[in-house]
């Protein structure tokens, strides 16, 4: 499947079994502007006055050493931690006074660093706890067989099986997801993210700990993502070759600083970003790797993400 259907609206405008179908506009993505973000735990400045735009259906790259703030900036955005300082608007929304489930009803779902699926469940359970928040009856009227929560189970199931299929774990709906290998649940958690309809993606490092085969797969999927739906990405990641392929611009922080921001070609010359990196357990030269490889336009299997930062952090 090259292009998947339409994003069905939100819960508050499906209309009723016996209405016409609806007519689905097309999703309107807005910006996401991040102004002034401060972050403070006691005593320790996890991110400092950070600011930067994520324009409407572009792939924006956050990226940085360990302990530079990324994860930090994720939690914020999706209502996980309270910013100290500043704001995050997404459209007319201030997301910072959000709860969670708020900011994942505006169109904004994340996935974590560390996988965050239900282990026993089933991928296709999985999928469809996240599309929780677009169900009208609840599951528990289909639980208790009631026509309109049947129906509308169904069609969340129809829609669980085609963004399988479109992130390529659809042989592994019926299996528990605890039982897939790492890299196959690495996606899930994608299609998961995918299965909130959302209107921008966060993902933190979502190939971390894959080989060089399934790190090129995920790029293409992230690429079909985008292309497809037309929602905005702002990824998480050490892989320099895969930001340097996807990404339409990067900013990098440093200890909770924004240091560099601009297309992926000028920051893997900016001085501050290599001298960022310097010290840090090869990252400095898979900054220099991935720039000479993006120079010769070959392709190359990726440096690993681990091990990859700051050692000791
Ligand atoms: N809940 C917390 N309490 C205290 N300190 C925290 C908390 N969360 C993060 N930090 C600290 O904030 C800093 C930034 O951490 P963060 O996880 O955002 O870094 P990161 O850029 O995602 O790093 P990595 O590449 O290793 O994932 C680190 O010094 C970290 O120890
Ligand atoms: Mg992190």
């Amino acid at each position: 499947m090259d292009r998947m259907t339409p994003v069905p609206p939100p819960a508050a405008e499906v209309t009723g079994d016996d209405a016409p179908e609806p007519v689905v506009p097309e999703p309107v993505v807005p910006e996401l502007v991040v102004d002034g973000l401060t972050v403070r735990f006691a005593g320790l400045t996890a991110l400092d006055e950070v600011g930067f735009t994520v324009a409407p259906g572009s792939l924006h790259a956050l990226i940085g050493p360990n302990g530079a703030g990324k994860s930090t900036c994720f939690n914020v955005l999706s209502g996980v931690y309270r910013a100290t300082a500043g704001s995050v608007r997404f459209g007319d929304a201030e997301l910072t006074s959000l709860a969670p489930h708020r900011i994942a009803a505006l169109g904004v779902a994340r996935t974590f660093q560390n996988i965050a699926l239900s282990g026993r469940l089933s991928t296709a359970a999985n999928l469809m706890l996240g599309r929780h928040r677009l169900t009208r009856t609840g599951f528990l009227s289909a639980g208790l067989r009631l026509p309109a929560g049947r129906r509308e189970e169904r069609r969340h199931r129809a829609r669980v099986r085609e963004i399988a299929e479109f992130v390529g774990v659809d042989e592994h709906l019926d299996t528990p997801a605890g039982a897939l290998p790492y890299g196959v649940q690495k996606r899930v958690e994608l299609a998961r993210a995918l299965c909130l309809e959302p209107r921008i993606l966060l993902l933190d490092e979502p190939v971390a700990g894959m080989n060089g085969a399934e790190r090129r797969a995920m790029a293409a999927t992230l690429r079909r993502v985008r292309a497809g739906l037309g929602l905005s990405i702002l990824l998480v990641e050490h892989d320099m070759d895969m930001v340097a392929r996807l990404a339409d611009e990067v900013t990098v922080l440093d200890f909770g600083k924004r240091i560099a921001s601009g297309p992926p070609a000028a920051i893997q010359r900016d001085p501050e970003v290599i001298r960022a990196y310097l010290g840090t357990s090869g990252a400095a030269q898979a900054v220099a790797r991935t720039a000479e490889r993006t120079a010769a336009q070959a392709p190359a299997d990726p440096p690993r993400g681990e091990g990859e930062g700051r050692p000791g952090s």
